[in-house]
């Protein structure tokens, strides 16, 4: 995607051959600042600190991660010390899992010596993979958008919400609930999005915005409460939403906030896809309320708010009063029977065991 006309991905590798980098996210939109990346200690501060967010790309910053580590150390000792380093940064996406996983059964069998320069391939192949999944998305999405346009009078919009960011920049390129949009705005289709600011961090407000208005995609930023009153006055004709870890059975764990859209979706007749790469799929757990762990982040990202001064500069302000507490879990999951349908690299289909498991048989069998 694009940045003031510039093609960018949210990571990539230094000139130097041994360094990462990225755009810090929590800079934007106001300031656009690459960041490079060394060491271990660095990328895991990077998805903890949400320089880089988004289950997808918090899964290809941890393999970048463990490569990092073996350029520094390729010990036993330090693959495992690096790997429980970066798992540790963010508990409810399973995508840094997933990657740590498949690094660590490609790295384990091998010599000391040839660790950094497999990791640092494999972790490249993990990023172009990112992509191509999520042009599959893109592309399987495309023609739920464009069935949806059938039916509307020639030229009208599709009238899309989206919630959180599960563009381009939670990824390494295209998103996953994005990627539809974007093939469908492409395709000539006229499409509209309606972006949930996403409090308390504002990923919609802040990134969803930027990167749609980067590309040209009209929409229109709500606030996270307006979804329910737009759906029933017959103003959205379909939610997609990313997903943080979906189970085998369906369930989607995602931004908080997800579980309520999809609930005014079910009672206004409105489908709820969810754009679902399959890294992003725990094929290990079934009940998503029971077994997720839910991050609790920080109550100042509840009791602050940032933003741009009159003065060009950014600044954070207290919006509650001092002696106020505050909670934030920062997902929550929607059970699968609210879920219309899963927009897959392999195709949409059903949330539930069934499809899931016909869909990614050879998953089923690791277990993971
Ligand atoms: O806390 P964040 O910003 O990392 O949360 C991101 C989301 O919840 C996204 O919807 C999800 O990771 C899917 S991204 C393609």
């Amino acid at each position: 995607m694009r940045i003031d006309g510039e093609a960018f991905t949210t990571i990539w590798p230094g000139a130097d051959g041994t360094s990462i980098n990225i755009i810090d996210q929590t800079r934007l939109p106001h300031r656009f600042e690459i960041v490079s990346i060394a060491d271990v200690a660095g990328a895991a501060r990077a998805i903890k600190d949400m320089q880089v967010r988004g289950a997808p790309l918090i899964g290809v910053m941890a393999a970048y991660g463990l490569a990092l580590a073996m350029r520094a150390d390729p010990s036993d000792d330090n693959l495992r010390r690096a790997s429980a380093t970066l798992a540790a940064t963010r508990p409810t996406a399973v995508n840094q899992q997933w990657a740590i996983a498949a690094m660590t059964r490609l790295l384990t069998p091998l010599p000391p010596p040839a660790r950094f320069k497999a990791a640092f391939d494999r972790a490249g192949e993990i990023a172009r993979d990112d992509v191509a999944l999520c042009e599959a998305i893109g592309v399987h999405g495309l023609s739920l958008i464009d069935a949806i346009a059938a039916r509307k009078p020639s030229g009208a919009a599709v009238n899309i919400l989206t919630h959180c960011n599960a563009g381009w920049l939670a990824t390494v390129d295209w998103g996953t609930a994005t990627a539809p949009i974007y093939k469908a705005h492409d395709a000539g289709l006229n499409v509209h999005v309606f972006v949930d600011e996403t409090r308390p961090r504002n990923q919609g407000a802040a990134l969803t915005a930027f990167e749609l208005g980067q590309h040209g995609v009209p929409h229109t930023v709500i606030a996270d409460n307006a979804g329910g009153h737009l759906m029933q006055h017959g103003e959205i004709d379909l939610v997609i939403v990313g997903t943080d870890r979906t189970t085998a059975s369906g369930d989607v764990c995602n931004k908080i906030g997800t579980y309520l859209k999809a609930l005014a979706a079910f009672d206004n007749g409105v489908p709820f896809y969810v754009a679902a790469p399959s890294p992003s799929i725990d094929f290990s757990i079934l009940d998503g309320r029971r077994e997720i762990p839910i991050e609790i982040r920080s109550a100042a990202e509840v009791t602050h708010i940032s933003g741009l001064g009159a003065d060009g500069e950014v600044a954070t302000v207290r919006l509650t009063p001092k002696g106020s507490a505050a909670l934030n879990p920062a997902f929550d999951v929607t059970p699968a029977r609210l879920v219309t349908g899963l927009i897959t690299e392999r195709g949409v289909i059903a949330a539930d065991r069934a499809a899931l498991a016909k869909a990614f048989p050879e998953r089923i069998s690791l277990r993971g």
